[in-house]
């Protein structure tokens, strides 16, 4: 395994986290024996960055971490994430921050989790989701930073909203979080615009979330792949979205068949080759998947040409009714 700074926190961790979003909900059967293994077995391969959230199962995720975490002795680094309450998703410009994170709610979330997780504190704690528009007074922050003054949180994050991956660059440049959660893989592109380069200028920790695009950059999905009827997947590949994917990844696969890499390790590699990078969260649901994830650490880095090669794959997605 390969370690990387977690920004200025001090920390350091795994190129390659654990992403536990399956262990908890939304991704149809999901034995709890697998998520227990496959947490293991990314422990004993080094993995030390375990993301979750309270909405993964209403605490679900987080309770299967930590009854694993309890029987381990080596230190991992867990972030959880505390929902809005009800509204929007992600929250409209016009959504009060005061009322979709109350303070007497973020409060009881921070201790569900503890709670759940079997600790006296958390080491990231996020805001799932956000809106630039509360980038100039972000109240919740303000009771984060009361509760690391109670040594309740460690460090302090932000995940981005799905349609805006530059969202978190106001904030980051305030100095109001130590990390953020973003996505960037093959397809979205984005956050090089911005956010990646304001990240390493001010020693923020980036999480990079969703490296495959919800599976689909494995290349292991048909055009008429089915999903379980319990998977989110049957909504987020609704219509003639898979069917899409499916056609741009076969392409990268095509053009990258001398590269050495297979898809699941180009796509990894893609999501970490940014230096502002400190761990690629792949969501992981079996041992398999665990072992081939860590392995990517192994590798060798992906060159310039081939990085050029990827660039060309990034997919605007969210205009032109291209979206949900
Ligand atoms: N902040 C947010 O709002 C937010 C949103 C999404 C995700 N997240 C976090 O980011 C993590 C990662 O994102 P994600 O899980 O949504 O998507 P992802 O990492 O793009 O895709 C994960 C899925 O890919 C498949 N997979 C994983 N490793 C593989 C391998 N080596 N070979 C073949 N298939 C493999 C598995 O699905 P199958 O086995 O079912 O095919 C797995 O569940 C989540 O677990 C969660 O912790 C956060």
């Amino acid at each position: 395994m390969k370690y990387r700074p977690f920004g200025k926190t001090g920390v350091d961790v795994s190129v390659i986290g654990f992403g536990g979003w399956a262990l908890g909900s939304h991704w149809g059967l999901q034995p709890e024996s697998d998520s227990i293994q496959a947490l293991n077995t990314a422990i004993d391969l080094g993995i030390n960055f375990i993301d979750t959230a309270i909405a993964y199962g209403d605490g679900k995720s987080e309770k299967v971490i930590g009854r694993v975490l309890r029987d381990r002795t080596k230190e991992i680094f867990v972030a959880s994430k505390i929902p809005p309450k009800p509204g929007p998703w992600p929250p409209s410009p016009y959504c009060s921050a005061e009322e979709r994170f109350p303070e007497k709610y973020i409060r009881e979330s921070v201790e569900s989790t503890l709670k759940n997780l079997q600790r006296d504190f958390i080491d990231v704690m996020q805001i799932h989701t956000w809106t630039r528009a509360w980038n100039r007074d972000p109240f919740p922050l303000r009771i984060l930073r009361e509760l690391k003054k109670e040594g309740k949180v460690r460090f302090i994050g932000v995940s981005t909203p799905e349609h805006d991956q530059n969202a978190l660059v106001g904030l980051m440049e305030d100095g109001w979080v130590d990390a953020v959660q973003v996505i960037y893989n093959i397809f979205e592109q984005e956050p090089a615009a911005e956010l990646l380069p304001v990240a390493q200028e001010n020693g923020i920790g980036v999480i990079v979330r969703m490296p495959f695009d919800e599976g689909v950059l494995t290349g292991k999905y048909s055009r008429d792949h089915k999903f379980s009827p319990d998977d989110f997947r049957t909504r987020y590949f609704a219509g003639d979205r898979l069917e899409r994917a499916v056609e741009r990844t076969e392409k990268i696969r095509q053009e990258t068949a001398d590269s050495g890499f297979t898809l699941p390790q180009l796509a990894i590699q893609f999501s970490g080759h940014h230096p502002a990078v400190s761990t690629v969260i792949g969501g992981i649901r079996n041992v398999d998947q665990a072992q081939k994830n860590a392995e990517v650490a192994e590798l060798p880095d992906l060159n310039p040409e081939l990085i050029l090669k990827l660039h060309k794959h990034a997919w605007l997605k969210a205009f032109w009714y291209a979206g949900k």
